[in-house]
């Protein structure tokens, strides 16, 4: 059995936990915040509960899954045995170099790394390691235990063996994958971040309501969501985060709309908060 370590317990962390721990990978959820830690602990056993009440998961899978998990706020003694290590920390370049060096100087050499950023570049990700061959970005989807696919994005200097490695990860946790070159915002977050953010422009400039601009891409256009129902999933800071990095590397097309920019300032970051362009506190969408 692997020892898999996964840092970052919010949105996505929890998520890759839950689907790891399924996978039969000895799995070990970090933080620096308690407060995550304890709200992913009952995220994921909810997701537990709802997989057996459904029939997903057997009573016995999802015990020894849980069996499995261990919530640490330390890093670098939980990773010193590791065999790979996901980051799912937030989308800040000086957030993600500052654990890939820590992750390098205690992880053993043999030890896999991989990103789970959504547009960020994994060879510049893997330069602040001294192991670049063995560095490599696994995208997952919100909510990861749904959604089917991993993309996997290559580095420079991303070995072969990685690659295959890593895809067998995937595998192992009931993923499909696809591998793709690497560019900013990979094919997913590219096409994502563009959407979400020309809804945020349609709102800013009062061409319909939230409802109504969300109502028009799903019935539509046949997206399973609203731009606004997956934005205030993903996290508005999240987002924001992520049209900042393709504004910067790809240009004025992916400029945060400035009503974005607001809502992040105002702490509406979406389901996570409670409140982002919909309010969860109430049963009616504000
Ligand atoms: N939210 C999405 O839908 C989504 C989808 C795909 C990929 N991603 C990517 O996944 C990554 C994480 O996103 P998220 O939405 O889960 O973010 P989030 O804000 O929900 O969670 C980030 C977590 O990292 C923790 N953290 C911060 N600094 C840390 C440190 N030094 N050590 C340990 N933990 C630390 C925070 O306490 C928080 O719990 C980002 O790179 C994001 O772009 C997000």
């Amino acid at each position: 059995m692997k020892k898999l370590v996964i840092i970052g317990s919010g949105v996505m962390g929890r998520g890759i936990a839950y689907v790891s721990a399924l996978g039969g990978f000895h799995t070990f959820l970090i933080d620096i915040e308690e407060k995550q830690l304890e709200n992913a602990r009952r995220d994921i056993d909810a997701i537990f509960e709802k997989g057996v009440s459904r029939g997903k998961v057997t009573e016995e899978e999802a015990r020894n899954a849980s069996e499995r998990l261990t919530y640490s706020k330390f890093l670098s003694e939980n990773i010193k045995d590791a065999d790979i290590v996901i980051e799912a920390v937030p989308e800040k370049i000086d957030i993600k170099k500052s654990i890939f060096e820590v992750m390098d100087q205690h992880a053993p050499l043999h030890c896999l790394f991989a990103t789970n950023t959504s547009t960020m570049s994994p060879t510049e990700i893997a330069s602040f390691t001294k192991r670049p061959d063995k560095v490599i970005a696994m995208h997952f989807f919100n909510p990861v235990h749904l959604m089917p696919l991993v993309e996997i994005v290559r580095g420079l200097e991303t070995s072969d063996e990685t690659a295959q490695a890593i895809s067998l990860v995937a595998k192992q946790m009931g993923k499909e994958t696809v591998t793709v070159n690497e560019f900013p915002g990979f094919v997913t977050s590219r096409i994502s971040a563009l959407v979400g953010n020309e809804a945020f422009y349609m709102l800013q400039e009062g061409v319909g309501t939230a409802e109504e601009i969300d109502k028009a891409i799903k019935l539509g256009l046949n997206y399973p969501m609203g731009p606004f129902e997956l934005g205030d999933l993903v996290g508005l800071d999240t987002r924001y985060n992520n049209l900042k990095y393709l504004h910067e590397k790809l240009g004025e097309k992916y400029r945060p709309a400035p009503l974005l920019e607001q809502y992040v300032k105002a702490g509406r970051l979406g389901r996570k908060t409670g409140r982002g362009v919909y309010d969860y506190r109430n049963p009616v969408k504000s």
